[in-house]
């Protein structure tokens, strides 16, 4: 057979229905972010530094989990903005005004990244180094760790340095001179730094939280691209885990169906440790024991946001395991939905956070009032005791600085009720939890809901449940290994 009659050959087999593959759900390799999206990030912050200053940005600390073995590293977000950069031990200094090197080269910026070493990377992975950094991160000017101490710049001649609160925990590693308590040590005496410098003019850590905020409220293009993703995969994870839960599963379980939904699109991490809360579990805001073994006939609050190239979804559904909201659970259900509306209609540019909690508050106020749980609109915040809202992105509570909403941001609409056992109210409310959480990308005049793909009101989620799941096939053999072991 001729090359190209195999060719051929080889291309209908592909395409008949046994070698048939299905179509990958993701486009890994093509959307993260570009060089040229920090780049312009850093001259945005250059645009916002006062003359004359410097800010310097740290890599968070490494966290040990277990002997010899550490936590999944999570860089600082801030590194990763400005630098792409996602290792740890490494520091970034940007300077408003460019600055001139011994040997009259200038530069504007400067990465201080991990040295490659081939036994660490044995152990903890490849390292970019100072060549992979340049080449992968478009940055002129990177150095290794350990020659920041002899790194010449003057800080004292400097205006103003602008940095984070400096983290007080962290760990000398053994044998490693450049790690991030060596850079951080060295920092501080570079940089003359006292132990009283958040009230020190010179250091504006307010000015760090300011700028940062500043622009990570606003996302770019690229981030929206991101973002959008990261959402759509959470939602599409709700809807199929809406489908496959069934009283006799655990919370672990329908943490763990989200979580392979997530990463069968291709998302890395969750933005925050799941919370998956049946009954009275969800009314605890921050549940993340998951440790209920059935979560039974009961209202199952789920709050999963899937990471995705560093940007986080946040998105809560609340969902009756057995397929059908009692009548008591579709009171208040309705309740939060309505307070979720009544504050979707006023996301626009211009309106501030404070008018969107004072309308959807009430409307929770107003719904508790009428079944007689409250009886004053003050005693609201009993059952509703978070806030409306917050933005999303490269953290999951991310940073801002403005109260009012703009185009570009990316914020969560969360209202909720928990009414947990012994509330002093008629019983049949007891152990409720209702939370429904969408994300929202604001426009000038109305909002793009980015969390469509997930079913939100009551009837849709009734359907839902009612659905097939795949999963319902999957069957795994009953373990062997009791209480005695074999
Ligand atoms: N997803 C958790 C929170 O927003 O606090
Ligand atoms: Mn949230």
């Amino acid at each position: 057979m001729r090359l190209r009659h195999f060719v051929i050959g080889l291309a209908l087999l592909a395409s008949s229905p046994v070698f048939a593959q299905p179509a990958p759900l993701h486009d890994l390799a093509d959307d993260y972010l570009t060089p040229a999206f920090h780049a312009g990030r850093r001259d945005s912050l250059r645009q916002l530094m006062p003359a004359n200053s410097v800010t310097v940005v740290l890599a968070f600390p490494t966290r040990n989990f277990s002997n010899d073995v550490d936590y999944v590293y999570h860089q600082n977000p801030d590194l990763y903005y400005f630098s792409g950069y996602k290792e740890p031990h490494s520091l970034m200094l940007i300077f408003k005004e460019p600055q001139t090197a011994a040997n009259g080269s200038t530069f504007k910026e400067v990465l201080f990244v991990q040295k490659r070493n081939a036994q660490a990377e044995q152990w903890t992975g490849k390292r970019m180094g100072v060549e992979g950094a340049k080449e992968k991160l478009g940055l002129a000017t990177v150095y290794n760790g350990e020659e920041f101490k002899n790194f010449a710049v003057d800080f004292s001649k400097f205006d103003k340095i602008i940095i984070d609160r400096l983290p007080t925990d962290v760990a000398d590693a053994r044998g490693d001179n450049a790690d991030l308590y060596d850079l951080l040590k060295q920092l501080k005496e570079k940089a003359q730094i006292p132990d009283n410098y958040q009230q020190d003019k010179r250091f504006g850590t307010g000015l760090f939280r300011q700028y940062t905020g500043q622009l990570r409220e606003i996302k770019t293009e690229e981030e929206v691209v991101l973002l959008r993703k990261a959402v759509e995969i959470s939602c599409h994870g709700q809807a199929e885990v809406m489908k496959a839960v069934k009283p006799d599963m655990s919370e672990r379980e329908v943490q763990g169906l989200h979580e392979y939904v997530h990463k069968k699109y291709g998302a890395e991490y969750v933005g925050y440790p799941s919370i998956v809360g049946a009954g009275n579990n969800g009314c605890v805001l921050h549940y993340t024991e998951n440790e209920k073994l059935h979560v039974e006939n009961k209202m199952v609050l789920m709050d999963v946001g899937a990471e995705y190239h560093g940007y986080t979804a946040d998105v809560t559904r609340t969902v009756p395991a057995n397929g059908k909201f009692t009548a008591e659970q579709k009171a208040i259900y309705e309740i939060v939905y309505e307070a979720q509306e009544a504050a979707f209609k006023l996301c626009k540019e211009g309106t501030s956070w404070q008018e969107l909690d004072r309308v959807s508050r009430g409307v929770v106020a107003d719904g508790l009032i009428k079944l007689g749980i409250i009886t004053k609109k003050e005693d609201v915040n009993k059952y509703y005791p978070h806030g409306l809202g917050h933005h999303i992105g490269l953290d999951v509570h991310d940073r801002s600085a403005s109260g009012t909403l703009k185009k570009g941001m990316v914020i969560t609409i969360e209202p909720g009720i928990y009414i947990p056992e012994n509330s002093p109210c008629d019983k049949k409310w007891w152990t409720i939890a209702v939370r429904i959480e969408d994300d929202l990308l604001i426009k000038e005049k109305d909002y793009e809901l980015l969390s469509w793909a997930a079913p939100r009101k009551a009837s849709d989620i009734e359907k839902t449940v009612a659905e097939k799941s795949p999963l319902d096939q999957f069957t795994l053999p009953k373990l062997q290994s009791g209480k005695k072991g074999f």
